[in-house]
């Protein structure tokens, strides 16, 4: 039982007033308006709540959970089940951000139908509003099939972590001519295919912004350079609760680590001091039943002592 359980039955707090609903619209309207468009990921309530009121247009339930909530190594183990249970705890604590599932390893890599069904299911189970998959051209013909359905898809392209074996380690891609023409072509098979963006990992800034140029979908930059028509970061990045070395592209906007820790051990200090609780942390009882309370226990001390 926590504070929040004597909270008037209102368990969250109330939601402050909302800005304007974020849609596939208001991202294509932001390329087409050269404003630069903002997503993070999230994958609890609190902390997606925290990024849709700072008012970040897009929140990315992405399978990096796997590595910095679940502790694995690499984003391949992270389940359909997972997915869908922290998709839901985001999309509570979401009012105006769009919501966007990312679809883990294995959930639409055996065949387009399972691939299809995966996606309804982060709309229908946990209220997305939108799934991202990983890859390029192989899997224009699974885009087409989700946007049939009525599901929008963001694309991903570049460094994509589920094709880490295939890639031989996490490697930034189109370095050379190969490498590039093979993301263009990519980049503009998605976006004929109809995705409304596509995020851009680990690629040269020069390529991300030919990229950025060369198709009409907004793309999502992450170690990818400035170019790109918005930015993407793993939230546990952007406040440094990851336990490694950062990236080269990511900046810690704050220290979340240093501020856990610090208050973990004063709290630890003040129990062991008996500094924490104190008087007015604690409940009490009514004055007249104290009273009466005390007279009980005059009352037996006496019987006690008169024995
Ligand atoms: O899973 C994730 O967090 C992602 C972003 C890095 C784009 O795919």
């Amino acid at each position: 039982m926590s504070i929040t359980s004597f909270n008037g039955g209102q368990l969250h707090g109330a939601q402050p007033a909302i800005r304007p609903k974020i849609t596939t619209t208001t991202i294509h309207e932001k390329k087409l308006q050269h404003e630069p468009i903002t997503c993070l990921t999230a994958y609890d309530y609190a902390t997606a709540r925290l990024v849709d009121q700072a008012g970040i247009d897009m929140i990315l339930v992405g399978d990096s959970l796997a590595q910095v909530v679940l502790g694995y190594d690499n984003t391949l183990p992270v389940t359909m089940e997972e997915m869908l249970h922290h998709t839901r705890a985001v999309r509570r604590a979401v009012r105006a951000a769009m919501v966007i599932a990312d679809m883990p390893f294995g959930a639409y890599h055996e065949d387009e139908k399972s691939g299809v069904h995966n996606a309804l299911r982060f709309v229908k189970e946990a209220g997305a509003e939108a799934v991202k998959l990983e890859g390029g051209a192989q899997r224009v013909g699974l885009v087409k099939r989700v946007l049939d359905a009525e599901v929008p898809v963001m694309g991903h392209i570049g460094l994509t972590p589920q094709s880490l074996h295939k890639m031989g380690g996490y490697k930034v891609q189109g370095k050379d001519f190969s490498g590039i023409e093979r993301l263009v072509k990519d980049a503009v098979a998605l976006d004929k295919a109809g995705v409304f963006s596509i995020v851009l990992e680990g690629v040269p800034r020069e390529v991300a912004q030919m990229i950025t140029r060369e198709v009409s979908a907004p793309t999502i930059g992450i170690g990818a350079g400035p170019d790109c028509d918005g930015q993407v970061l793993v939230f546990h990045d952007l406040v440094n609760l990851t336990f490694a070395p950062p990236a080269k592209f990511v900046r810690q906007y704050g220290d979340a680590a240093a501020l856990f820790t610090n208050a973990v051990q004063q709290f630890k200090a003040d129990v062991e001091t008996r500094m924490y609780p104190n008087d007015a942390e604690s409940y009490h009882l009514p004055k007249d039943t104290k009273a009466e309370l005390e007279a009980i226990l005059r009352r037996k001390e006496m019987k006690a002592y008169a024995k």
